[in-house]
């Protein structure tokens, strides 16, 4: 069975994740989801999501491309998890282009072009 792992906030899930997560799975057979954390998101990532950590992954895992979610804690995880998990594939969108090559000795990495013209930021400031 291969593997395909991919990481992100997904809050105010909209159709550019859908479409991320279509692809990413279509690139092996089981989709797991590192969720970054309500913690992660505040102390590193310094963004709030609207949604807290287990809504967002309430809602992924309605979503019938992904089989588990595992929670995203800090940026170094990635090694650990493709080697816990046996992932064959690391999925991201374009606007991480070779930010992950460094995972290349241990699984393909693969950057997916991202949707144009829909993200969080924008729904959030389109509804102010
Ligand atoms: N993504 C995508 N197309 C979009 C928006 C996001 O393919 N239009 C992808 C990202 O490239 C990433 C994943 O979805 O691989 C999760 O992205 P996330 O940062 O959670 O979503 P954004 O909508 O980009 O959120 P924000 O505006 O807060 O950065």
């Amino acid at each position: 069975m291969k593997k395909v792992i991919t990481y992100g906030t997904f809050d105010l899930l909209h159709y550019g994740h859908v479409r991320l997560l279509k692809r990413a799975k279509e690139l092996g057979d089981y989709l797991i989801v590192g969720l970054s954390t309500d913690e992660f998101n505040e102390f590193k990532k310094h963004k709030e999501a609207y949604n807290s950590y287990d809504e967002r992954k309430y809602i992924l895992e309605a979503i019938k491309y992904v089989d588990e979610v595992i929670p995203e804690k800090d940026w170094d995880q990635k090694v650990h998890d493709i080697q816990k998990y046996g992932v064959d594939t690391f999925v991201m969108g374009d606007d991480w282009k070779g930010q992950f090559d460094f995972l290349k000795p241990y699984c393909n990495v693969i950057y997916l072009p991202r949707t144009p013209g829909i993200s969080t930021t924008k729904i959030k400031k389109d509804l102010k």
